[in-house]
């Protein structure tokens, strides 16, 4: 069953609905009822991923699936873990959503699907329509999708659209020509069911350490912190877990249209329609589930931290520095928790999961430059190293 988050309105579950008919409010799917014998004990009879979690995901019955999911819960820090979601097929926690919605379209015959992106979008809903057959189309802002997601998407088979302009008119294209009328079925996070995959990330973290105290995260379309609060909020309904942790949303100082007003107190985003950010994965000016966002913080009595580029790069550095290979909108879940350490928000003993959401290669550019060592034959480039060594 599907609910409006903004009438209430509820309705069969049908693919093709992705907005509420009575008000054009974002859906949610809801599981009314416990689903039967569900346990961790059961859960963990099944490999660790998304589809281990499946009562509380859509029926399929064959789904579309790369083995997603089942990411690392690095230990960074006595108390302080990096949910690694580079480590997922196409290298980000898209393909968590992925795999649930790109199953149900196939279910329900489509052929052809579509999306606007950032990047990790498009590389992921590439791949998996691929799998399943599909043709896919993405609609990418011109000059701001990092290489390593063009190049997946280029090798995935998509059909590329760049438009010049920000994301969210990419996204505009996408409202507008998606439906049953063209057969294009949308892949954004608008779409309740990418929210219904994206949700097991929560699952697996409690499964791994239990509730955290925090979960810090990205925000820009939106979609990720309203999934993962979704995802608490049905373990709590379904009696898997009894406390709750809180939420911390960062984004970038030139693309913050939700943690500035959350900041201040609104009810409202500042949209912006000029996002600048060295982050392009949350280059966003006009988040559509930002009504979920703000619910999620609210309602888990988050907060939201805005941070520099220079913020995310020195935090993508040091995250490097551990082993940790993440782009620059990954590495704001960092930049945020060196910044929220300072005041008074989370405290030493407080035990937080970071998300890192897409990795490393995903954005070389963003990497430090080589300063290496030249050497001509062997034997210098021995000498050279016995130097460095000595
Ligand atoms: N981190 C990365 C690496 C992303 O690619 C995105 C979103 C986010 C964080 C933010 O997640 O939108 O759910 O709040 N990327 C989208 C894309 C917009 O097209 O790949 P969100």
């Amino acid at each position: 069953m599907l609910r409006c988050i903004q009438c209430g309105h509820e309705l069969k579950a049908d693919p093709w609905v992705l907005s509420c008919p009575k008000c054009g409010g974002l859906l949610s799917s809801e599981i009314k009822e416990k689903p039967l014998a569900i346990s961790w004990s059961l859960f963990r009879t099944r490999r660790f991923g998304v589809w281990r979690y499946k009562e509380l995901l859509p029926r399929i019955k064959e789904p579309v699936t790369l083995g997603e999911g089942g990411t690392p819960l690095v230990k960074i820090g006595k108390k302080i873990w990096v949910k690694f979601e580079g480590a997922n097929p196409t290298g980000s926690f898209k393909d968590r959503g992925m795999t649930v919605a790109v199953s149900l379209a196939k279910e329900s015959g489509v052929k052809n699907v579509i999306c606007a992106s950032t990047g990790n979008t498009a590389a992921s809903m590439a791949a998996y329509a691929s799998r399943a057959g599909m043709r896919s189309f993405v609609v990418l802002p011109k000059g701001k999708v990092a290489r390593g997601k063009l190049a997946q998407t280029a090798l995935h088979g998509a059909i590329v659209i760049e438009i010049e302009g920000p994301f969210d008119l990419a996204l505009d294209v996408v409202r507008e020509i998606a439906g049953p009328d063209t057969g294009l079925y949308p892949l954004n996070s608008l779409n309740p069911w990418r929210i219904e995959g994206q949700k097991t990330l929560a699952y697996e973290v409690v499964d791994e350490i239990g509730v955290p105290d925090w979960i810090i995260l990205p925000i820009g379309n939106a979609g990720n912190i309203s999934a993962i609060w979704k995802g608490f909020l049905e373990m709590r309904k379904f009696g898997l877990i009894r406390r709750m942790p809180k939420l911390a949303g960062v984004q970038a100082e030139g693309a913050a249209p939700i943690a500035r007003a959350f900041k201040e107190g609104r009810k409202e985003p500042l949209f912006t329609d000029n996002p600048k950010t060295i982050a392009t994965a949350i280059r966003i000016g006009r988040p559509v589930n930002w009504a979920k966002a703000f619910k999620a913080l609210r309602e888990s009595q988050g907060v939201a931290e805005i941070v520099s580029d220079q913020e995310i790069i020195d935090a993508q550095r040091k995250l490097g520095r551990m082993g940790l290979g993440v782009e620059p909108a990954s590495a704001s879940s960092y930049a945020g928790y060196l910044k929220l350490l300072k005041g008074d928000v989370m405290g030493e003993e407080d035990r937080i999961v970071m998300i890192a959401t897409g990795h490393a290669l995903k954005d070389p550019d963003s990497s430090p430059p080589v300063e290496s060592i030249r050497a001509l034959n062997k034997e210098e480039a021995i000498n050279k190293i016995k130097e460095l060594i000595s």
